[in-house]
Order: structure tokens, then sequence, then C-alpha cells
């Protein structure tokens, strides 16, 4: 795929919220350091934090500037969403509280939730009309969809959430239980909600000299341990970190955004609003599998034949979507 710069006669203007959070830490030299846009696109951020967190900001920018990226080209920092998502071309929505040890994403609806309402109405008047967003604030899938539905002038098929984080974590622990290197590892996909509910699935996957992933795990091990471990992931980083995962996460969104943005030959995993496939209600923000081309288009693979074991396990997580978005409307009504 084309490394070639998006935008060769301007800098790309990217949005990040909760920019002096853990996660912009690390994803901001990632962004900065030309990883995610390619070795030759310049790139202005615009960078968004609450008003009492701008002190530390302004610390994250000097790193930024002592870094000396030779394709950061500005820095702008506010506390007005509306002033940081001005014509931006690319948002990466981080600032939301996360998860402490105990509880399940979807109990921070209700903390979280006004916060992309105002988010989509601010990008809604500001934003470049093709503007490409990405929600990673968490319940990330359920917050797109509350972001969707405030920002009604922005195409919903621009608007996405991170699932990239379960798929890395899905392809990294098939490739050590199979001792084989990860890049041989394909095609494993997750389908529904960044949650407990999620449902990573192997059947469709292979390791290149080796053959079918149904073939080299069996049905046991998924149901009692592979599964179970990649739902119940982030849990796992949060009781032994204290704090949610942050490296593994910013690491994620920049394959996400890189794909999405440059193109990929691989299908990818991404939470996207749904066109009907599958049986998903219209517009839910489910994780299918995607294959995308360059300058952010992505099409929802179709056509993959579903046993009855994958099917019981998408339909508990995409009920478990119906009830978030529910959930969430009742909320702000
Ligand atoms: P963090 O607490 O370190 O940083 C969040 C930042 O957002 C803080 O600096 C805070 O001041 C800021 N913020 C809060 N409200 C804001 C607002 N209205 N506008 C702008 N900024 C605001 O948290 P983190 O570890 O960086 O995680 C951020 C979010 O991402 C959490 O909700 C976490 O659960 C989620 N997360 C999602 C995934 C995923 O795969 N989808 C992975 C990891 C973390
Ligand atoms: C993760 O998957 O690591 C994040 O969503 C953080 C969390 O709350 O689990």
């Amino acid at each position: 795929m084309s490394e070639a710069p998006l935008f060769s006669d301007r800098p790309i203007n990217v949005c990040v919220t909760g920019a002096a959070g853990q996660i912009a830490y690390s994803l901001l030299p990632l962004i900065a350091g030309g990883k995610v846009f390619g070795p030759q696109q310049l790139v202005s951020l615009r960078l968004l934090e609450i008003e009492s967190a701008l002190p530390v900001l302004q610390g994250v920018v000097m790193e930024l500037e002592d870094c000396a990226f030779p394709l950061l080209h500005s820095i702008f920092t506010t506390s007005d969403a509306k002033e940081a998502f001005r014509s931006c071309d690319v948002a990466v929505l981080l600032g939301a509280f996360p998860r402490k040890q105990g509880m399940e994403r979807k109990d921070l609806l209700e903390k979280n939730a006004g916060i992309f309402k105002e988010q989509g109405e601010a990008l809604n008047s500001e934003a470049d009309a093709n503007v490409r967003v990405i929600v990673v604030g968490n319940p990330a899938n359920t917050n797109a969809y509350i972001l969707k539905h405030f920002a009604p002038k922005i195409p919903e098929h621009n608007i996405t959430a991170l699932t990239r984080l379960d798929q890395n974590r899905a392809v990294s622990l098939v490739a050590r239980k199979l001792g084989v290197p990860l890049s041989k590892v394909s095609d494993v996909y997750i389908w529904g909600n960044h949650s407990s509910t999620q449902y990573p699935d192997i059947f469709h996957g292979s390791v290149e000299g080796k053959g079918k992933l149904s073939d080299l795990l069996d049905k046991r091990y998924l149901e009692e341990t592979f599964i179970p471990t990649i739902q119940k992931r982030g849990a796992a980083v949060i009781a032994a970190r204290k704090m949610s995962s942050a490296m593994s996460a910013a690491n994620a969104v920049a394959d996400h955004l890189h794909d999405w943005l440059l193109g990929s030959d691989r299908i990818v995993s991404m939470s996207v609003p749904s066109d009907g496939s599958y049986g998903i209600e219209r517009g839910t923000i489910f994780s299918f599998p995607v294959r995308v081309s360059r300058g952010g288009r992505y099409e929802i693979v179709k056509g993959l034949e579903l046993d009855e074991f994958s099917k019981r396990y998408i339909k508990v997580t995409a009920d478990e979507l119906y009830s978030e978005k529910a959930e969430a409307l009742a909320l702000l009504s």
C-alpha cells in the first residue's frame, strides 16, 4: 500500500481529545513521528483537554517539541471542543473517564455519554464534512453511536470505534499458543461490542504454511480459554497495572487509522455503523471484518459463513449493544 502523503500541499489536521491522558502520551509520538499517516505527511495537532488539565498538557507539548519530529508542523491546544474540531480531517476521541477494577465498560455510560453528545454537536458544526472519527473512550461503541446521533451532518460511515486492540490481542494469543510468527496469522476477526461480550472469531483464519485455525485450535480451547481471555483482557491489564491499557491502546489506534486512511491488503476489524449485514440492526456501531482502501474507504466483508457456535456469540454481543443504545438514548433525552 502506498505511503504517499494524503495531502501533499498541506498538513493533515488531527484533533486528539483527552490529550493529557495516558493513551495520548503513547499515541502522540506515533502520530507526529509518521507511523500513522506515513513518513511524508506533515501533521498539525489540535489538542483538546478539560480546563484543569491544560497545565499538564503544556508539559506534553514541551515534550513533543523536544522530540524534534520533522513532520510536526504545528500544535494548538484548547479546552473548547468547537475550536479543537475546527477544520479537522481526523478526530481521535480519547477524552473520557477510564474504568477502574471491578467495573464493566458500560458502567461508564452515565459518566461519559454527555461528553460524546457535546463533542458530536461540536464536530457537526466545526469539522471538515469529510472528517474521519475514531472513538476510543469507553464504552466506545455506544459513545460512537451517541456521537453519530448528535452529528447528523457527518456521513455516518466516517464514525468508527476501536476494536483493533481486541484484534491485536487475539492474533497475538493465537501466535503464542501455536508457537508461530505473528505475521503468519491472518483473518482473526472481532465481532460486536468492545466489551466482555465481544466475539473473537478464528473460523476464517489461518497460519501461513500450517493451515486453517479451526483445524489447529479445538472448540474446547476456544470456549474455555481463548474467547474469555480476549473478552477479559482489558480487565486483566487493569488488575495488574491498576490503570487501563495505554501503550497497546495507542498502538491499536495507530493501526486502525493507518489502515483506514492509507489502506491495507489485510481484512481488519473496525467498529462501524451496521448496514444491516449479518442481521445487525442498521446504525448500530458494531465490530465487523472490513476491507479498507486508501483515502478512508472501507467495506464490511459480506457473505462470511457463520456456524451456530459463532451465531450464538454474535447474538449475545448484538443484544448487549441494543440495550446500551436504548440506555444511552434514554439518558440523553
Ligand atoms: P486518562 O484518564 O489517562 O485520560 C483521559 C483524559 O481525558 C484525561 O486527561 C481527562 O482530563 C480528559 N478528558 C475528560 N473529559 C474530557 C472532555 N470532555 N474533553 C476532553 N478531554 C477530556 O484515560 P486513558 O487511559 O487515556 O483512556 C481514555 C479512554 O479510553 C477511557 O475511557 C478508557 O476506558 C478508554 N480506552 C478504550 C480502549 C479501546 O480499545 N476502545 C482501550 C483503552 C482505553
Ligand atoms: C481495554 O480493553 O484495555 C480498554 O477498553 C480499557 C478497559 O477498560 O478495559
